[in-house]
């Protein structure tokens, strides 16, 4: 579950570091990227060298190295991350959480990271029990950090007591149960399609389009973000896809479909953002076919309309999404397809906006649902515009 998830880890300055280095390991063997962020007194407990070799990433200590000038960017490490897991968490550091005191590299990115945050707390039992680090505790809550509590044992000043930092494989097992089983899409399916496809007609050419995968792969990125377990069928595409999602990579539209209809029917949610090919060589010539012959041999047929073959297997529980790429009457167009395809809701791009549609990064969108209500957007990153039609497609889904 971890897999392709890009954790940080903040450790503070606690005795308990040293488990982090387990931690770490653990993350690391379950298929996460994980980058770690130090304070400078966790570097006495342990060293960064030793977290920079379990993790395989540079570690994070000062914002700026002073001989050189050299700045750490907090706000892209803060942003690059699936969830932030602080662990040993001090007295100190809580306080300073608490209080939004910002004075190292670590409070920098803890005040900057808008992602999931779990707080390890590790620490003597009567500091864990002042009413000082009861109420910071209870201002971290309330922050939305998840606390996950110490436990019961003989502690480093050799009273026992509350304050052990829990154990790296429970503190793995609690975060995976809080984070895999919370968000909306938790536990639901869903199946999408990216990219061209390509059909040959000889060995040296083909038919295709200018679709790059982009947008399908922003989409499956934004549905995994948001816990479904996702399957992209995408055509021939430069991009490289990571781990979490799984990617079954095809080239024609019938290797698309066959893929798209063995995966539909266990699908939760489908969305279709691939540019299929509506016309393929009726016959494909093993030899390159000579250019004064070309006419005689090149025949066309139309593809399978996968999207519209789903539209008739869907069971009443599944939500299908198409895309509709037009240039003219596209609203009017779009409503069509929307009932014609038995869909959910419809995707809509105009090739007239600017910036829209195929080989740009940014997109501009408009959502049309099953009760034809129209939502258009502005020009967004593709990463943006996917997170859009994620969420409406959840407010939609609950209901269904
Ligand atoms: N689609 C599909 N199979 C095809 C063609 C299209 O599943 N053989 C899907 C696309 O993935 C998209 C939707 O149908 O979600 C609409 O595609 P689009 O090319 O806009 O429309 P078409 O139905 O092909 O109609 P036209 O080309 O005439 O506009």
């Amino acid at each position: 579950m971890f897999k392709g998830k890009k954790i940080l880890l903040g450790i503070t300055g606690s005795i308990a570091a040293y488990k982090s280095a387990w931690l770490t390991r653990l993350l690391v063997k379950e298929g996460a990227e994980v980058k770690v962020v130090m304070t400078p007194s966790a570097c006495d407990f342990i060293t960064p060298l030793t977290l920079s070799v379990l993790s395989k990433n540079p570690v994070s200590v000062e914002g700026f190295d002073a001989k050189t000038g050299e700045w750490d960017n907090h706000v892209h490490l803060a942003a690059w991350a699936d969830m932030f897991i602080i662990a040993p968490a001090s007295a100190n550091t809580i306080a300073k959480m608490a209080y939004g005191v910002c004075d190292n590299m670590f409070m920098t990115v803890y005040l900057s990271a808008t992602c999931k945050k779990y707080v390890a707390p590790a620490m003597d039992a009567e500091m864990w029990n002042h009413s000082t680090a009861k109420k910071n505790i209870a201002a971290l809550k309330q922050q939305g950090c998840i606390i996950i509590p110490p436990g019961k044992g003989e502690l480093a000043s050799g009273i026992t007591g509350e304050g052990r930092m829990e154990e790296p494989a429970t503190i793995l097992e609690i975060i995976r149960k809080d984070f895999f089983f919370t968000l909306p899409l938790s536990g639901k399916k869903a199946l999408v399609t990216a990219g061209p496809t390509r059909e040959s007609i000889d060995p040296v050419r083909y038919i295709s389009n200018r679709s790059s995968g982009k947008m399908g792969f922003a989409i499956a990125q934004a549905l995994a973000s948001q816990g479904a377990e996702v399957i992209m069928v995408m055509g021939p595409s430069s991009l490289n896809t990571p781990d979490a999602i799984k990617t079954v990579r095809v080239e024609t539209a019938k290797q698309m479909s066959d893929a798209c209809l063995k995966a539909f029917p266990h699908s939760d949610i489908t969305i279709m953002a691939a540019a299929v090919a509506d016309y393929a060589p009726e016959k494909y010539s093993s030899e390159k076919i000579k250019k004064n012959i070309a006419d005689e041999n090149l025949k066309l047929v139309k593809t399978q309309d996968i999207l519209s073959e789903m539209g008739k297997r869907k069971k009443k529980n599944q939500f299908l999404v198409g895309f509709a790429l037009e240039t003219e009457n596209e609203t009017r167009n779009a409503k069509k397809k929307l009932r014609e395809k038995n869909l959910d809701m419809i995707v809509l791009n105009s090739l007239n906006d600017a910036g829209a549609g195929f080989e740009h990064d940014t997109n501009k969108i408009s959502i049309i649902d099953g009760k034809l209500k129209v939502k258009t957007f502005g020009l967004k990153s593709k990463t943006e515009a996917a997170e859009d039609i994620v969420r409406e497609i959840i407010n939609r889904f609950a209901k269904k």
